[in-house]
Protein backbone atom coordinates (compact mmCIF):
# COMPACT_ATOMS: atom_id res chain seq x y z
CA UNK A 1 0.00 0.00 0.00
CA UNK A 2 0.96 3.67 -0.51
CA UNK A 3 -0.60 6.24 0.68
CA UNK A 4 -0.55 9.48 -0.77
CA UNK A 5 -2.68 13.21 -0.59
CA UNK A 6 -2.70 15.30 -3.61
CA UNK A 7 -2.96 18.74 -1.10
CA UNK A 8 -5.13 21.25 0.75
CA UNK A 9 -4.67 19.19 3.39
CA UNK A 10 -4.51 21.61 6.17
CA UNK A 11 -6.56 24.62 4.80
CA UNK A 12 -8.89 24.64 2.01
CA UNK A 13 -8.30 27.70 1.20
CA UNK A 14 -5.34 30.43 1.29
CA UNK A 15 -6.94 32.75 3.50
CA UNK A 16 -8.31 32.08 7.11
CA UNK A 17 -10.23 35.05 8.50
CA UNK A 18 -8.38 36.59 11.58
CA UNK A 19 -11.82 35.19 14.04
CA UNK A 20 -11.13 31.30 12.97
CA UNK A 21 -7.17 31.43 12.78
CA UNK A 22 -6.51 30.35 16.06
CA UNK A 23 -8.80 27.38 15.86
CA UNK A 24 -8.06 26.60 12.35
CA UNK A 25 -4.05 26.75 13.29
CA UNK A 26 -4.86 23.83 15.45
CA UNK A 27 -7.30 22.15 13.82
CA UNK A 28 -4.35 22.02 10.95
CA UNK A 29 -1.44 20.68 13.45
CA UNK A 30 -4.06 18.14 14.58
CA UNK A 31 -4.18 16.81 10.68
CA UNK A 32 -0.54 17.11 10.91
CA UNK A 33 -0.24 14.74 13.66
CA UNK A 34 -3.37 12.45 12.49
CA UNK A 35 -1.76 12.06 8.73
CA UNK A 36 1.72 10.77 10.20
CA UNK A 37 0.11 8.35 12.11
CA UNK A 38 -1.09 6.76 8.61
CA UNK A 39 2.33 6.47 7.37
CA UNK A 40 2.18 8.43 4.37
CA UNK A 41 4.35 7.99 1.38
CA UNK A 42 3.74 11.50 -0.20
CA UNK A 43 2.03 15.19 0.27
CA UNK A 44 1.46 17.66 -1.78
CA UNK A 45 1.49 21.33 -1.62
CA UNK A 46 -1.35 23.03 -2.67
CA UNK A 47 -2.92 26.85 -2.24
CA UNK A 48 -4.78 25.84 1.38
CA UNK A 49 -1.17 24.48 2.61
CA UNK A 50 0.42 27.62 2.94
CA UNK A 51 -2.50 29.25 4.82
CA UNK A 52 -0.55 29.14 8.21
CA UNK A 53 3.21 30.07 6.18
CA UNK A 54 5.63 28.23 4.39
CA UNK A 55 7.56 28.70 7.87
CA UNK A 56 4.69 26.71 9.65
CA UNK A 57 4.49 24.05 6.89
CA UNK A 58 8.42 23.53 6.78
CA UNK A 59 8.47 23.36 10.63
CA UNK A 60 5.66 20.49 11.06
CA UNK A 61 6.90 18.72 7.67
CA UNK A 62 10.58 18.73 9.83
CA UNK A 63 9.17 17.69 12.95
CA UNK A 64 6.90 14.96 12.46
CA UNK A 65 8.94 13.38 9.10
CA UNK A 66 6.65 14.23 7.05
CA UNK A 67 7.19 13.19 3.36
CA UNK A 68 6.04 17.11 2.01
CA UNK A 69 6.68 17.65 -2.24
CA UNK A 70 6.50 19.99 -4.23
CA UNK A 71 8.49 20.14 -7.91
CA UNK A 72 6.87 23.57 -9.09
CA UNK A 73 6.86 25.81 -5.97
CA UNK A 74 9.46 28.51 -5.33
CA UNK A 75 9.52 30.87 -2.61
CA UNK A 76 11.82 33.62 -2.81
CA UNK A 77 13.67 32.20 -5.34
CA UNK A 78 14.14 28.76 -3.74
CA UNK A 79 12.52 25.31 -4.31
CA UNK A 80 11.44 24.47 -0.14
CA UNK A 81 10.89 21.03 -0.60
CA UNK A 82 12.06 17.78 -2.56
CA UNK A 83 9.89 17.68 -6.40
CA UNK A 84 8.99 14.49 -5.42
CA UNK A 85 10.73 10.50 -3.98
CA UNK A 86 10.73 7.36 -5.31
CA UNK A 87 9.00 4.76 -3.10
CA UNK A 88 9.88 1.21 -2.85
CA UNK A 89 7.48 -1.60 -2.50
CA UNK A 90 6.17 -4.81 -3.44
CA UNK A 91 9.38 -5.39 -5.45
CA UNK A 92 8.36 -2.28 -7.64
CA UNK A 93 9.73 1.17 -7.53
CA UNK A 94 7.11 3.74 -7.35
CA UNK A 95 8.02 7.20 -8.29
CA UNK A 96 5.23 10.62 -6.96
CA UNK A 97 6.24 14.26 -8.01
CA UNK A 98 3.93 16.88 -6.64
CA UNK A 99 2.62 20.37 -7.91
CA UNK A 100 1.01 23.13 -6.83
CA UNK A 101 -1.67 25.25 -9.27
CA UNK A 102 -1.07 28.82 -10.13
CA UNK A 103 -3.53 30.07 -7.35
CA UNK A 104 -0.72 30.18 -4.72
CA UNK A 105 -0.96 32.70 -2.31
CA UNK A 106 1.34 33.11 -0.21
CA UNK A 107 4.20 36.19 0.33
CA UNK A 108 7.31 35.24 -1.60
CA UNK A 109 5.76 32.01 -3.37
CA UNK A 110 5.50 31.43 -6.82
CA UNK A 111 3.87 28.48 -8.37
CA UNK A 112 6.27 27.39 -11.50
CA UNK A 113 4.95 26.13 -14.84
CA UNK A 114 4.15 22.27 -13.66
CA UNK A 115 5.30 20.46 -17.12
CA UNK A 116 9.04 21.39 -17.18
CA UNK A 117 8.78 21.00 -13.05
CA UNK A 118 7.90 17.54 -13.53
CA UNK A 119 10.10 16.30 -16.58
CA UNK A 120 13.09 17.42 -14.25
CA UNK A 121 11.71 15.94 -11.49
CA UNK A 122 11.23 12.55 -13.10
CA UNK A 123 14.93 12.64 -14.96
CA UNK A 124 16.58 13.43 -11.03
CA UNK A 125 14.44 10.89 -9.45
CA UNK A 126 15.88 8.34 -12.10
CA UNK A 127 14.08 4.65 -13.27
CA UNK A 128 10.71 4.16 -11.25
CA UNK A 129 7.98 1.35 -12.49
CA UNK A 130 4.93 3.79 -12.02
CA UNK A 131 4.68 7.61 -11.81
CA UNK A 132 2.41 9.01 -9.88
CA UNK A 133 1.40 13.25 -10.20
CA UNK A 134 -0.08 14.77 -7.28
CA UNK A 135 -1.64 18.12 -8.54
CA UNK A 136 -3.02 20.98 -6.60
CA UNK A 137 -4.03 22.71 -10.02
CA UNK A 138 -7.32 23.12 -12.08
CA UNK A 139 -8.47 20.58 -14.63
CA UNK A 140 -7.33 22.12 -17.47
CA UNK A 141 -3.54 22.56 -15.87
CA UNK A 142 -3.53 18.67 -15.12
CA UNK A 143 -4.63 17.91 -18.94
CA UNK A 144 -1.81 19.91 -20.17
CA UNK A 145 0.71 18.28 -18.13
CA UNK A 146 -1.00 14.64 -19.11
CA UNK A 147 0.09 15.60 -22.60
CA UNK A 148 2.87 16.97 -22.11
CA UNK A 149 4.37 14.34 -20.09
CA UNK A 150 3.86 10.93 -21.28
CA UNK A 151 5.73 8.96 -18.40
CA UNK A 152 2.73 10.20 -15.99
CA UNK A 153 0.32 6.69 -15.32
CA UNK A 154 -1.32 8.59 -12.75
CA UNK A 155 -2.70 11.94 -11.72
CA UNK A 156 -4.29 12.53 -8.26
CA UNK A 157 -6.47 16.04 -7.75
CA UNK A 158 -6.35 17.57 -4.69
CA UNK A 159 -7.91 21.10 -5.81
CA UNK A 160 -10.80 20.06 -7.64
CA UNK A 161 -13.87 20.09 -4.85
CA UNK A 162 -15.28 17.28 -6.84
CA UNK A 163 -14.30 13.98 -6.74
CA UNK A 164 -13.95 11.90 -9.73
CA UNK A 165 -16.37 8.81 -8.45
CA UNK A 166 -15.61 7.45 -12.16
CA UNK A 167 -11.93 8.00 -12.39
CA UNK A 168 -11.50 9.14 -15.90
CA UNK A 169 -9.02 6.72 -17.86
CA UNK A 170 -7.28 9.36 -20.57
CA UNK A 171 -6.96 9.46 -24.42
CA UNK A 172 -3.78 7.87 -23.49
CA UNK A 173 -4.56 5.41 -21.19
CA UNK A 174 -3.63 7.20 -17.96
CA UNK A 175 -6.04 7.68 -14.88
CA UNK A 176 -7.31 10.82 -13.18
CA UNK A 177 -7.88 10.72 -9.92
CA UNK A 178 -9.86 13.07 -7.26
CA UNK A 179 -11.20 12.07 -4.21
CA UNK A 180 -13.57 15.08 -3.18
CA UNK A 181 -13.19 17.85 -0.35
CA UNK A 182 -13.29 17.41 3.30
CA UNK A 183 -11.58 14.30 3.73
CA UNK A 184 -14.88 12.54 3.61
CA UNK A 185 -13.77 9.70 1.62
CA UNK A 186 -10.89 7.19 0.98
CA UNK A 187 -10.03 7.15 -2.58
CA UNK A 188 -8.86 3.82 -2.87
CA UNK A 189 -7.22 2.69 -6.27
CA UNK A 190 -6.32 -1.21 -6.35
CA UNK A 191 -3.36 -1.81 -9.35
CA UNK A 192 -2.33 -5.17 -10.81
CA UNK A 193 0.84 -4.21 -12.49
CA UNK A 194 2.21 -5.38 -15.22
CA UNK A 195 5.62 -4.68 -16.50
CA UNK A 196 5.90 -3.00 -19.95
CA UNK A 197 2.23 -2.14 -19.59
CA UNK A 198 1.92 1.44 -19.98
CA UNK A 199 -1.90 2.13 -19.83
CA UNK A 200 -4.55 0.85 -17.21
CA UNK A 201 -7.42 -1.12 -17.85
CA UNK A 202 -10.57 -0.81 -15.61
CA UNK A 203 -11.23 -4.63 -15.16
CA UNK A 204 -14.49 -3.05 -13.16
CA UNK A 205 -15.92 -1.67 -16.12
CA UNK A 206 -14.65 -3.92 -18.57
CA UNK A 207 -16.15 -7.02 -16.38
CA UNK A 208 -19.91 -4.77 -16.46
CA UNK A 209 -19.61 -4.59 -20.04
CA UNK A 210 -18.98 -7.84 -20.82
CA UNK A 211 -21.89 -9.35 -18.35
CA UNK A 212 -24.30 -6.80 -20.20
CA UNK A 213 -23.61 -8.06 -23.54
CA UNK A 214 -24.35 -11.77 -22.28
CA UNK A 215 -27.58 -10.48 -20.95
CA UNK A 216 -28.34 -9.48 -24.35
CA UNK A 217 -27.44 -12.19 -25.89
CA UNK A 218 -29.76 -14.54 -24.14
CA UNK A 219 -32.69 -11.91 -24.15
CA UNK A 220 -32.40 -12.10 -28.08
CA UNK A 221 -32.52 -16.01 -28.41
CA UNK A 222 -35.48 -16.27 -25.81
CA UNK A 223 -37.40 -13.62 -27.69
CA UNK A 224 -36.18 -15.66 -31.19
CA UNK A 225 -37.68 -18.57 -29.64
CA UNK A 226 -40.87 -16.72 -28.65
CA UNK A 227 -40.99 -14.88 -32.09
CA UNK A 228 -40.75 -18.61 -34.22
CA UNK A 229 -43.59 -20.32 -31.81
CA UNK A 230 -46.10 -17.04 -31.75
CA UNK A 231 -49.06 -17.40 -34.18
CA UNK A 232 -50.46 -14.17 -32.91
CA UNK A 233 -49.87 -11.50 -35.42
CA UNK A 234 -50.27 -8.73 -32.61
CA UNK A 235 -47.54 -10.21 -30.25
CA UNK A 236 -45.35 -11.03 -33.12
CA UNK A 237 -44.99 -7.51 -33.68
CA UNK A 238 -43.90 -6.60 -30.18
CA UNK A 239 -41.50 -9.36 -29.92
CA UNK A 240 -39.89 -8.28 -33.06
CA UNK A 241 -39.25 -4.62 -31.56
CA UNK A 242 -38.09 -5.70 -28.73
CA UNK A 243 -35.73 -7.93 -30.70
CA UNK A 244 -34.88 -4.64 -32.84
CA UNK A 245 -34.49 -3.10 -29.52
CA UNK A 246 -31.46 -5.14 -28.00
CA UNK A 247 -29.91 -6.22 -31.16
CA UNK A 248 -29.11 -2.55 -31.49
CA UNK A 249 -27.86 -2.38 -27.66
CA UNK A 250 -26.22 -5.49 -28.57
CA UNK A 251 -24.48 -3.95 -31.51
CA UNK A 252 -23.06 -0.59 -29.28
CA UNK A 253 -21.87 -2.89 -26.40
CA UNK A 254 -19.88 -5.12 -28.89
CA UNK A 255 -18.41 -1.87 -30.41
CA UNK A 256 -17.52 -0.90 -26.86
CA UNK A 257 -16.04 -3.66 -25.77
CA UNK A 258 -14.09 -4.02 -29.10
CA UNK A 259 -12.83 -0.37 -28.64
CA UNK A 260 -11.83 -1.43 -25.12
CA UNK A 261 -9.80 -4.55 -26.31
CA UNK A 262 -8.71 -2.75 -29.25
CA UNK A 263 -6.48 -0.01 -27.30
CA UNK A 264 -5.96 -1.98 -24.16
CA UNK A 265 -2.55 -3.77 -25.14
CA UNK A 266 -0.71 -4.62 -22.60
CA UNK A 267 -2.40 -3.02 -19.26
CA UNK A 268 -2.14 -2.53 -15.65
CA UNK A 269 -5.29 -3.68 -14.50
CA UNK A 270 -7.25 -1.71 -11.68
CA UNK A 271 -10.56 -1.10 -9.91
CA UNK A 272 -11.38 1.76 -8.00
CA UNK A 273 -13.99 3.06 -5.12
CA UNK A 274 -14.62 5.72 -2.57
CA UNK A 275 -14.99 4.68 0.58
CA UNK A 276 -17.18 6.67 2.96
CA UNK A 277 -15.01 7.85 6.53
CA UNK A 278 -18.32 7.12 7.80
CA UNK A 279 -20.03 5.53 11.12
CA UNK A 280 -19.22 1.95 9.38
CA UNK A 281 -15.25 2.63 9.27
CA UNK A 282 -13.65 1.80 12.79
CA UNK A 283 -11.83 5.09 14.18
CA UNK A 284 -8.45 4.27 14.77
CA UNK A 285 -7.73 4.83 19.08
CA UNK A 286 -4.73 7.10 18.16
CA UNK A 287 -6.63 9.39 16.34
CA UNK A 288 -9.48 9.58 17.76
CA UNK A 289 -7.70 10.59 21.50
CA UNK A 290 -6.09 13.19 19.17
CA UNK A 291 -9.58 14.83 18.22
CA UNK A 292 -11.21 14.18 21.64
CA UNK A 293 -8.07 16.48 22.79
CA UNK A 294 -8.78 19.32 20.25
CA UNK A 295 -12.71 18.75 20.94
CA UNK A 296 -11.81 19.56 24.74
CA UNK A 297 -9.46 22.65 24.09
CA UNK A 298 -12.23 24.13 22.06
CA UNK A 299 -14.83 23.56 24.07
CA UNK A 300 -12.48 25.54 27.13
CA UNK A 301 -11.44 27.85 24.12
CA UNK A 302 -10.50 31.55 24.61
CA UNK A 303 -13.46 33.81 25.88
CA UNK A 304 -14.52 32.14 28.90
CA UNK A 305 -17.90 34.02 28.89
CA UNK A 306 -20.45 32.81 27.26
CA UNK A 307 -22.68 35.97 25.79
CA UNK A 308 -26.17 36.20 25.92
CA UNK A 309 -26.23 37.13 22.06
CA UNK A 310 -30.24 38.04 22.81
CA UNK A 311 -29.50 40.61 25.08
CA UNK A 312 -28.93 42.68 22.06
CA UNK A 313 -28.79 42.67 18.11
CA UNK A 314 -31.73 42.64 15.53
CA UNK A 315 -32.22 38.68 16.73
CA UNK A 316 -34.87 37.97 20.25
CA UNK A 317 -34.96 33.94 20.27
CA UNK A 318 -37.19 32.02 19.95
CA UNK A 319 -39.34 32.15 23.50
CA UNK A 320 -39.77 35.87 22.88
CA UNK A 321 -42.35 34.52 20.03
CA UNK A 322 -43.80 31.69 22.33
CA UNK A 323 -46.47 33.58 24.13
CA UNK A 324 -48.03 35.31 21.19
CA UNK A 325 -47.46 32.42 18.53
CA UNK A 326 -48.37 29.45 20.74
CA UNK A 327 -49.64 27.18 18.26
CA UNK A 328 -46.42 27.60 16.14
CA UNK A 329 -44.04 27.36 18.81
CA UNK A 330 -45.65 23.99 19.83
CA UNK A 331 -44.92 22.63 16.37
CA UNK A 332 -41.97 23.98 16.08
CA UNK A 333 -40.43 22.08 19.31
CA UNK A 334 -41.26 18.52 17.66
CA UNK A 335 -39.16 19.45 14.65
CA UNK A 336 -35.20 18.50 14.44
CA UNK A 337 -35.20 22.55 14.39
CA UNK A 338 -35.81 23.14 17.93
CA UNK A 339 -33.16 20.14 18.48
CA UNK A 340 -30.27 21.57 16.43
CA UNK A 341 -28.04 22.72 18.83
CA UNK A 342 -28.28 19.68 21.35
CA UNK A 343 -27.42 17.19 18.20
CA UNK A 344 -23.94 20.00 18.12
CA UNK A 345 -23.59 19.53 22.06
CA UNK A 346 -24.16 15.82 21.81
CA UNK A 347 -20.82 15.27 19.27
CA UNK A 348 -19.06 18.16 21.57
CA UNK A 349 -18.63 20.69 18.23
CA UNK A 350 -20.84 23.48 19.72
CA UNK A 351 -17.87 25.51 19.90
CA UNK A 352 -16.43 24.49 16.67
CA UNK A 353 -16.89 27.69 14.47
CA UNK A 354 -16.99 25.09 11.27
CA UNK A 355 -20.20 23.71 13.07
CA UNK A 356 -22.56 26.62 15.05
CA UNK A 357 -23.51 28.67 12.23
CA UNK A 358 -26.58 26.44 10.73
CA UNK A 359 -27.19 25.01 14.25
CA UNK A 360 -28.06 28.32 16.01
CA UNK A 361 -30.54 31.40 14.84
CA UNK A 362 -28.96 34.38 12.81
CA UNK A 363 -25.11 33.37 12.49
CA UNK A 364 -25.51 33.63 8.59
CA UNK A 365 -27.11 36.96 8.63
CA UNK A 366 -24.72 40.00 8.67
CA UNK A 367 -25.94 41.09 12.26
CA UNK A 368 -26.06 37.86 13.87
CA UNK A 369 -24.04 36.19 16.27
CA UNK A 370 -20.20 35.98 15.38
CA UNK A 371 -19.21 33.59 17.77
CA UNK A 372 -19.83 30.64 18.75
CA UNK A 373 -19.42 31.57 22.23
CA UNK A 374 -21.78 35.12 21.84
CA UNK A 375 -25.14 32.50 20.80
CA UNK A 376 -26.58 32.19 24.18
CA UNK A 377 -30.37 32.43 24.16
CA UNK A 378 -30.32 32.00 19.92
CA UNK A 379 -30.06 28.11 20.23
CA UNK A 380 -31.13 25.64 17.95
CA UNK A 381 -33.03 26.58 14.16
CA UNK A 382 -35.45 29.16 15.63
CA UNK A 383 -37.99 30.75 14.59
CA UNK A 384 -36.12 33.61 12.92
CA UNK A 385 -33.85 31.08 10.98
CA UNK A 386 -36.36 30.98 8.63
CA UNK A 387 -38.71 34.42 8.96
CA UNK A 388 -36.08 36.88 10.08
CA UNK A 389 -34.93 38.90 12.56
CA UNK A 390 -37.69 39.60 15.12
CA UNK A 391 -37.04 42.15 17.80
CA UNK A 392 -38.50 44.94 16.43
CA UNK A 393 -41.86 42.56 15.21
CA UNK A 394 -41.96 41.11 19.11
CA UNK A 395 -42.59 44.57 20.67
CA UNK A 396 -44.18 46.16 18.09
CA UNK A 397 -46.62 43.47 15.85
CA UNK A 398 -48.95 45.74 14.40
CA UNK A 399 -46.48 47.99 12.81
CA UNK A 400 -43.40 45.68 12.26
CA UNK A 401 -44.16 42.72 9.97
CA UNK A 402 -42.69 39.58 9.55
CA UNK A 403 -41.95 37.23 6.64
CA UNK A 404 -45.34 35.11 6.55
CA UNK A 405 -43.67 32.61 3.72
CA UNK A 406 -40.49 32.16 3.87
CA UNK A 407 -38.99 30.86 0.57
CA UNK A 408 -36.70 28.07 -0.45
CA UNK A 409 -33.64 29.90 -0.37
CA UNK A 410 -34.42 30.58 3.27
CA UNK A 411 -33.95 26.92 3.44
CA UNK A 412 -30.62 26.38 1.47
CA UNK A 413 -28.57 28.52 3.01
CA UNK A 414 -28.51 25.64 6.04
CA UNK A 415 -29.43 22.92 3.45
CA UNK A 416 -26.71 23.74 1.27
CA UNK A 417 -26.38 20.50 -0.33
CA UNK A 418 -22.59 19.98 0.64
CA UNK A 419 -22.59 19.52 4.79
CA UNK A 420 -26.14 17.66 4.83
CA UNK A 421 -24.81 15.60 1.90
CA UNK A 422 -27.28 16.18 -0.49
CA UNK A 423 -30.67 15.30 1.71
CA UNK A 424 -32.62 18.44 1.00
CA UNK A 425 -35.64 17.79 -0.94
CA UNK A 426 -38.10 20.76 -1.06
CA UNK A 427 -41.60 18.64 -1.28
CA UNK A 428 -41.36 16.63 1.13
CA UNK A 429 -39.06 18.98 3.41
CA UNK A 430 -41.19 21.78 3.41
CA UNK A 431 -44.41 20.16 4.86
CA UNK A 432 -42.73 18.80 7.27
CA UNK A 433 -41.90 22.75 8.94
CA UNK A 434 -44.77 24.34 8.35
CA UNK A 435 -46.91 24.69 11.50
CA UNK A 436 -50.35 23.67 10.90
CA UNK A 437 -50.58 19.69 11.72
CA UNK A 438 -51.29 18.38 7.92
CA UNK A 439 -48.10 20.05 6.72
CA UNK A 440 -50.48 22.20 4.28
CA UNK A 441 -49.89 26.00 3.36
CA UNK A 442 -52.06 27.66 6.25
CA UNK A 443 -54.18 30.81 6.07
CA UNK A 444 -55.11 30.63 9.85
CA UNK A 445 -54.18 34.34 11.50
CA UNK A 446 -51.78 34.03 14.30
CA UNK A 447 -53.50 34.35 17.85
CA UNK A 448 -54.14 37.76 18.49
CA UNK A 449 -51.60 39.24 20.88
CA UNK A 450 -52.81 39.29 25.16
CA UNK A 451 -54.18 42.66 26.28
CA UNK A 452 -51.84 44.90 27.34
C1 LIG B 1 -24.00 24.82 6.06
C2 LIG B 1 -24.78 24.53 7.25
C3 LIG B 1 -24.26 23.49 8.23
C4 LIG B 1 -23.05 23.46 8.87
C5 LIG B 1 -21.90 24.47 8.76
C6 LIG B 1 -23.05 22.27 9.70
N1 LIG B 1 -24.26 21.63 9.59
FE1 LIG B 1 -24.86 19.98 10.64
N2 LIG B 1 -26.58 19.94 9.59
C7 LIG B 1 -26.97 20.86 8.65
C8 LIG B 1 -28.23 20.46 8.06
C9 LIG B 1 -28.99 21.22 7.01
C10 LIG B 1 -28.60 19.24 8.68
C11 LIG B 1 -29.83 18.41 8.39
C12 LIG B 1 -29.54 17.45 7.27
C13 LIG B 1 -30.72 16.58 6.94
O1 LIG B 1 -30.98 15.63 7.70
O2 LIG B 1 -31.35 16.85 5.92
C14 LIG B 1 -27.54 18.96 9.65
C15 LIG B 1 -27.55 17.87 10.52
C16 LIG B 1 -26.60 17.63 11.47
C17 LIG B 1 -26.69 16.60 12.49
C18 LIG B 1 -27.88 15.71 12.76
C19 LIG B 1 -28.16 14.76 11.70
C20 LIG B 1 -27.03 13.81 11.41
O3 LIG B 1 -26.54 13.81 10.26
O4 LIG B 1 -26.61 13.09 12.33
C21 LIG B 1 -25.53 16.65 13.21
C22 LIG B 1 -25.12 15.78 14.38
C23 LIG B 1 -24.71 17.70 12.63
N3 LIG B 1 -25.40 18.29 11.60
C24 LIG B 1 -23.44 18.04 13.07
C25 LIG B 1 -22.66 19.01 12.48
C26 LIG B 1 -21.25 19.21 12.79
C27 LIG B 1 -20.44 18.38 13.76
C28 LIG B 1 -20.82 20.28 12.05
C29 LIG B 1 -19.43 20.85 11.95
C30 LIG B 1 -18.43 19.93 11.48
C31 LIG B 1 -21.98 20.75 11.28
N4 LIG B 1 -23.06 19.94 11.57
C32 LIG B 1 -21.96 21.85 10.45
C33 LIG B 1 -26.31 22.03 8.31
C34 LIG B 1 -25.01 22.34 8.69
C1 LIG C 1 -46.65 40.54 21.38
C2 LIG C 1 -47.09 39.43 20.56
C3 LIG C 1 -46.18 38.96 19.46
C4 LIG C 1 -44.89 38.58 19.58
C5 LIG C 1 -44.01 38.62 20.82
C6 LIG C 1 -44.52 38.07 18.30
N1 LIG C 1 -45.55 38.19 17.42
FE1 LIG C 1 -45.58 37.58 15.50
N2 LIG C 1 -47.40 38.35 15.26
C7 LIG C 1 -48.16 38.91 16.24
C8 LIG C 1 -49.39 39.39 15.65
C9 LIG C 1 -50.53 40.08 16.40
C10 LIG C 1 -49.35 39.11 14.29
C11 LIG C 1 -50.37 39.40 13.25
C12 LIG C 1 -50.11 40.79 12.68
C13 LIG C 1 -51.27 41.24 11.87
O1 LIG C 1 -51.90 40.41 11.23
O2 LIG C 1 -51.47 42.44 11.90
C14 LIG C 1 -48.10 38.44 14.07
C15 LIG C 1 -47.67 37.97 12.84
C16 LIG C 1 -46.55 37.18 12.65
C17 LIG C 1 -46.21 36.54 11.42
C18 LIG C 1 -47.00 36.57 10.12
C19 LIG C 1 -46.53 37.73 9.26
C20 LIG C 1 -47.00 39.03 9.75
O3 LIG C 1 -46.16 39.85 10.16
O4 LIG C 1 -48.20 39.22 9.75
C21 LIG C 1 -45.04 35.88 11.64
C22 LIG C 1 -44.26 35.06 10.65
C23 LIG C 1 -44.66 36.13 12.99
N3 LIG C 1 -45.60 36.92 13.59
C24 LIG C 1 -43.50 35.64 13.60
C25 LIG C 1 -43.08 36.03 14.85
C26 LIG C 1 -41.79 35.67 15.38
C27 LIG C 1 -40.73 34.85 14.67
C28 LIG C 1 -41.71 36.20 16.62
C29 LIG C 1 -40.58 36.14 17.58
C30 LIG C 1 -39.32 36.75 17.11
C31 LIG C 1 -42.96 36.89 16.86
N4 LIG C 1 -43.75 36.77 15.77
C32 LIG C 1 -43.26 37.56 18.03
C33 LIG C 1 -47.81 38.99 17.57
C34 LIG C 1 -46.59 38.73 18.10
C1 LIG D 1 -30.23 28.08 10.18
C2 LIG D 1 -30.09 26.88 9.38
C3 LIG D 1 -31.34 26.19 8.84
C4 LIG D 1 -32.36 26.75 8.12
C5 LIG D 1 -32.54 28.20 7.70
C6 LIG D 1 -33.26 25.67 7.82
N1 LIG D 1 -32.80 24.49 8.35
FE1 LIG D 1 -33.74 22.69 8.30
N2 LIG D 1 -32.27 21.89 9.48
C7 LIG D 1 -31.16 22.56 9.92
C8 LIG D 1 -30.40 21.68 10.78
C9 LIG D 1 -29.08 22.03 11.46
C10 LIG D 1 -31.10 20.47 10.85
C11 LIG D 1 -30.69 19.23 11.65
C12 LIG D 1 -31.16 19.36 13.04
C13 LIG D 1 -30.64 18.20 13.89
O1 LIG D 1 -31.13 17.07 13.73
O2 LIG D 1 -29.74 18.45 14.68
C14 LIG D 1 -32.28 20.63 10.02
C15 LIG D 1 -33.24 19.63 9.83
C16 LIG D 1 -34.34 19.78 8.99
C17 LIG D 1 -35.32 18.77 8.76
C18 LIG D 1 -35.33 17.40 9.37
C19 LIG D 1 -34.61 16.43 8.49
C20 LIG D 1 -34.79 15.03 8.99
O3 LIG D 1 -35.74 14.41 8.54
O4 LIG D 1 -34.01 14.62 9.84
C21 LIG D 1 -36.23 19.27 7.87
C22 LIG D 1 -37.44 18.55 7.30
C23 LIG D 1 -35.82 20.61 7.55
N3 LIG D 1 -34.67 20.90 8.26
C24 LIG D 1 -36.47 21.44 6.67
C25 LIG D 1 -36.16 22.79 6.47
C26 LIG D 1 -36.89 23.69 5.58
C27 LIG D 1 -38.03 23.27 4.69
C28 LIG D 1 -36.33 24.92 5.71
C29 LIG D 1 -36.73 26.20 5.03
C30 LIG D 1 -38.12 26.60 5.12
C31 LIG D 1 -35.23 24.79 6.66
N4 LIG D 1 -35.16 23.49 7.09
C32 LIG D 1 -34.41 25.82 7.05
C33 LIG D 1 -30.80 23.85 9.62
C34 LIG D 1 -31.62 24.76 8.98
C1 LIG E 1 -37.74 25.98 9.10
C2 LIG E 1 -38.40 27.25 8.87
C3 LIG E 1 -39.36 27.76 9.89
C4 LIG E 1 -39.16 27.90 11.24
C5 LIG E 1 -37.94 27.53 12.04
C6 LIG E 1 -40.36 28.52 11.76
N1 LIG E 1 -41.25 28.75 10.75
FE1 LIG E 1 -43.01 29.74 10.91
N2 LIG E 1 -43.41 29.32 8.98
C7 LIG E 1 -42.59 28.65 8.14
C8 LIG E 1 -43.30 28.37 6.92
C9 LIG E 1 -42.72 27.64 5.72
C10 LIG E 1 -44.58 28.93 7.09
C11 LIG E 1 -45.79 28.81 6.25
C12 LIG E 1 -45.83 29.33 4.93
C13 LIG E 1 -46.92 28.53 4.20
O1 LIG E 1 -47.94 28.16 4.83
O2 LIG E 1 -46.71 28.27 3.03
C14 LIG E 1 -44.62 29.55 8.38
C15 LIG E 1 -45.68 30.26 8.86
C16 LIG E 1 -45.68 30.94 10.08
C17 LIG E 1 -46.70 31.86 10.53
C18 LIG E 1 -47.92 32.26 9.76
C19 LIG E 1 -49.14 31.48 10.25
C20 LIG E 1 -49.00 30.00 10.04
O3 LIG E 1 -49.06 29.27 11.02
O4 LIG E 1 -48.78 29.55 8.89
C21 LIG E 1 -46.34 32.26 11.79
C22 LIG E 1 -47.10 33.19 12.70
C23 LIG E 1 -45.09 31.60 12.11
N3 LIG E 1 -44.73 30.81 11.06
C24 LIG E 1 -44.42 31.73 13.30
C25 LIG E 1 -43.32 30.97 13.65
C26 LIG E 1 -42.77 30.90 14.97
C27 LIG E 1 -43.29 31.67 16.17
C28 LIG E 1 -41.72 30.08 14.93
C29 LIG E 1 -40.83 29.61 16.06
C30 LIG E 1 -41.48 28.98 17.18
C31 LIG E 1 -41.58 29.63 13.56
N4 LIG E 1 -42.59 30.17 12.82
C32 LIG E 1 -40.54 28.82 13.08
C33 LIG E 1 -41.27 28.28 8.36
C34 LIG E 1 -40.68 28.28 9.61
Amino acid sequence: MVVFDAGNLYSKSARVPEAQRAEAFSKATLIAEAVKLGAPDGLNVATGDLAFGLAWLKETSQRLELPTISANLSCSGEAPFPPGRVVERAGLRIGVVGVAGKDVDSPGCVAGDPVPAVQAAIQSLGAADFWVVLSGGRNDEDQRLLDAVPEINLLINGEERKEHLNPRATAAGDLRLAAGSRGKKLGVLEVRHLPGATRFRDVGAYAQLAEKKDKYTSQIAELTRKLTDTEDGVEAARLQRRLDYYGKELKEVEAELAAASANSGPAHESTHRLLELDATVTDDPATAALITALKDELSRGAPVVDTLATATGPFVGSAACAGCHGAQTAQWSTTPHAAAYTSLVAQNRHRDSDCYTCHVTGALHPDGPKSAFAVRGLEGVGCESCHGAGREHAANPGAVRMNATPAETACTSCHDGVKDEGRFDPASYLPKVRHSSTGAPTATPPTPPPAP
